[in-house]
């Protein structure tokens, strides 16, 4: 009954399962063991380890879980590994190998195994996708640079002499003559346009990032004083709170990053309109790197304003040129992180940054 029970059990698990005796021999094999190999059970018992999988190369890494765990005494290694059926189909397979003990003796091993080919070619695709994403928002920020210095150059100087000679111009002619209204029109879009020039400019002169590792606590508890110093300025009352991980370091330029830190956070002071209103700074690790968020309990951002935030001279404020997350986006993306904006809850706004793994030090 016992043995019946058993069987029933190791036959209906999904994954494979085989065992082998002390000598490397099979001694058992389940029917997802069979299909996931693609070998008949009667070709694979009484058959030793390394009489089935001969190979050396490229097929040599499912047969050498096997051999490590005899080899190292190793429980419980775990491994994912390439696996070429027969018909030398490519199998990507997680496998588990442990080892077979009747009363501490032990007596075999157990191999358990799953066919993770699908996602592993998935995991596969999505890195590929990830890296052409990188790629487009580099190539993207270099001919954004290239524009804007253009841009920069040809309009700042002509913009700043209309200005120059119509302020000239309006100093000479009487307040009563009906020609002052229009060059006071003309003044003010030479001074539109010039603002417009200045941060384009400035966009081009932020400089190619300059790796250090930085301990993200001292950096983000640096900016406190200034979060502090602003809100006091604008005479809004809002409290900072920071929350941070123990020991998180990240290799970042720390003078960009602050950069980007100080054009979020002037968001989010400029978002909590009487208040008082509170701004968080939360960081933690996660598997695939470092996550930064910045929530705030302002007015929040439109929905629909979401895909249009990151563009240049996106604006929904009357007297600011929509620069601010242009630049961020690109020192973002020279880090090798991303940058996304949470869809609007209840209240306020959420900035979350990732940075890649391989710019973690720990
Ligand atoms: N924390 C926030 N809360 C609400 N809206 C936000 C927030 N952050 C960004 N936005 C929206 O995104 C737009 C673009 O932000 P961005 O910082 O690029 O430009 P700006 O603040 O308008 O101008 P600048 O930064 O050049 O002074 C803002 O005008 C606003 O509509
Ligand atoms: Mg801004």
């Amino acid at each position: 009954m016992k043995k019946i029970l058993s069987d029933n059990i190791l036959q209906s698990i999904r994954s494979g399962l085989v065992v082998l005796d002390h000598n490397g021999v099979v001694v058992y094999a389940n029917n997802p063991a069979v299909k996931i190999l693609g070998l008949d059970d009667e070709l694979l018992i009484g058959r030793s380890w390394g009489e089935l999988f001969p190979h050396i190369g490229e097929d040599s890494d499912f047969k050498k879980v096997v051999v490590d765990v005899i080899a190292e005494e190793r429980l419980n290694a775990h491994h994912e590994v390439s696996y070429f059926s027969p018909e030398r189909q490519r199998r990507q397979l997680s496998v588990t190998t442990s080892f077979l003990r009747e009363q501490k003796a032990v007596t075999g091993i157990i191999v358990q195994f799953d066919d993770i080919t699908e996602i592993s070619e998935l995991r596969h695709r999505e890195r590929l996708i990830n890296e052409e994403r990188q790629r487009l928002s580099l190539e993207m920020v270099n001919s954004m640079k290239k524009l804007s210095l253009s841009v920069a150059h040809v309009i700042l100087n002509p913009v700043a002499s209309i200005g120059g000679f119509v302020n000239l111009m309006m100093r000479r002619i009487d307040k009563e003559n009906p020609i002052r209204q229009y060059l006071e029109t003309i003044a003010e879009c030479a001074g539109r346009l010039e603002n417009v020039s200045k941060s384009f400019k400035e966009y081009t002169d932020i400089q190619a990032v300059n790796f250090e590792t930085i301990h993200l606590s001292t950096l983000i508890e640096g900016i406190r004083p200034k979060i502090e110093s602003t809100a006091d300025r604008l005479q809004k009352k809002i409290r900072c709170n920071i929350d941070i991980e123990d020991h998180i370091t990240a290799l970042i330029d720390p003078a960009l990053f602050t950069m980007a830190l100080d054009e979020i956070l002037m968001n989010s002071i400029e978002s909590i309109e009487d208040g008082p209103g509170e701004v968080d700074i939360i960081v933690y690790k996660a598997a695939c790197g470092v996550i930064v968020e910045i929530k705030d309990t302002g007015f929040g951002i439109d929905n629909r304003h979401i895909p249009y935030a990151f563009d240049p001279f996106f604006t929904t404020k009357t007297s600011n040129n929509g620069m601010g997350l242009f630049k961020v986006k690109k020192i973002i993306t020279e880090h090798l992180g991303s940058i996304t904006i949470g869809r609007r809850e209840v209240v306020g706004t959420k900035v979350i940054i990732h940075l890649p793994s391989d710019t973690l030090t720990l």
